[in-house]
């Protein structure tokens, strides 16, 4: 053994750890150098059979490069680790900053469903929903909404082509009204014919109230859509009076809008409820005094209500006789435009989260 030995060895050991591209070699080059049966144990252990004068030098080189592929190893380690993560991951900068996940969040007219269902639930409303398409039976005839009533036209309710429809090549006997027996489907311009379907399927007492979309071809624009949603309610049993919707409607408006509103119920007519009335909350931007969201009058419409029409009852099977109840509908969307000061109902269906993110 000589330095020149040392000097070679040293040489080959660079290289190799040089070229090794894995953890697995890297661990047998290691075991190769500095292991229990080693080339530096190897090496060390000669030293006493050298000549005496060359046993100090000789142990220092061997020393040095035994601290040396130590080093070298260690070095090579993290290097491989970087790399290997770095094949999975991308490149890796751990000064950079954390990137935050985007959180989703419900639609303000879900929230503002929500919220006005759980206030009535915690009345002892059930939450019940109906189809979109509806038969004009069940949206309009059993809530005695006349033939002849401008709401039935075709300029005012989005009716489906189907293979019923007499226009379709259906024969119509001559002495039946075709509308009536025809019975088309329609897109359901509110959520009352929910009345039915539940009237028809369950018996009193019912304490019902119905979310969902309605459809009503109108043109578009900062107050009106083709399709909105609303929030049905009713109740059915055997003594229900006037005064019993308004006690409901008064926990609802101070609910949603605050304990300081102020409630009037307007005369008003709907086929299917008798006597009718419109719902009118004190302005909630003015406080009653008059400004431009109310038009000056101090007053915001918010929904339609009133007693039952027996006619309803009859064509569900109810005796009305038996039986008295309440029943009002409202816009979601005009709720939630008063309830957060929104002047355009585009705004709910555009899905810009600029305003989506407010809520
Ligand atoms: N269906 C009515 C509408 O869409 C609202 C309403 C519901 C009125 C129930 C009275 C009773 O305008």
């Amino acid at each position: 053994m000589s330095g020149a030995d040392i000097e070679a060895i040293k040489n080959q050991a660079d290289s190799e750890i040089e070229n090794v591209s894995s953890l697995d070699a890297l661990e047998v080059l290691r075991v190769k150098y500095l292991g229990r049966k080693g080339v530096i144990v190897q090496l060390t252990g000669s030293i006493p059979g050298l000549p005496v004068e060359m046993r100090r030098i000789f142990g220092q080189q061997v020393n040095e490069l035994k601290n040396r592929i130590i080093s070298l190893v260690a070095e090579k380690q993290k290097t491989i680790t970087v790399v290997s993560s770095e094949e999975a991951v991308g490149p890796v900068d751990i000064s950079m900053p954390g990137i935050s996940q985007e959180l989703g969040r419900r639609h303000p007219l879900t929230q503002v469903t929500d919220e006005i269902c759980a206030i009535f639930t915690h009345m002892g409303f059930s939450v019940v929903e109906g189809p979109e398409m509806e038969s004009e039976y069940n949206n309009f005839t059993a809530l005695n909404i006349p033939l002849e009533h401008p709401s039935r036209d075709v300029f005012d309710t989005f009716y489906i082509k189907s293979p019923l429809d007499p226009a379709q090549g259906e024969q119509v006997t001559s002495h039946q009204s075709p509308v009536e027996t025809r019975d088309r489907l329609l897109l359901r311009s509110h959520t009352s014919p929910v009345q039915i379907r539940t009237m028809k399927s369950s018996k009193p007492p019912l304490a019902v109230v119905v979310p969902g979309r309605v459809y009503r071809p109108d043109a578009v624009d900062a107050s009106h859509s083709f399709m909105f949603h609303q929030i049905e309610g009713f109740i059915v049993d055997a003594d229900i009076k006037f005064s019993d919707l308004k006690g409901v409607l008064e926990v609802f408006a101070r609910a949603v809008f605050g304990k300081d509103i102020k409630m009037r119920f307007r005369p008003h007519f709907f086929p299917f409820t008798e006597p009718s009335a419109e719902v009118d909350i004190s302005c909630i931007i003015c406080g009653g005094k008059g400004c431009s969201v109310c038009g000056k009058k101090g007053w915001l419409e918010i929904l339609g209500s009133g007693m039952i029409h027996p006619n309803v009852f009859r064509h569900v099977g109810y005796d009305p006789k038996k039986y008295t109840g309440f029943a009002f509908g409202m816009g979601i969307e005009r709720i939630a435009m008063l309830k957060y000061g929104i002047n355009d109902i585009r705004l709910f269906f555009e899905n810009d989260l600029r305003f989506l993110n407010q809520f």
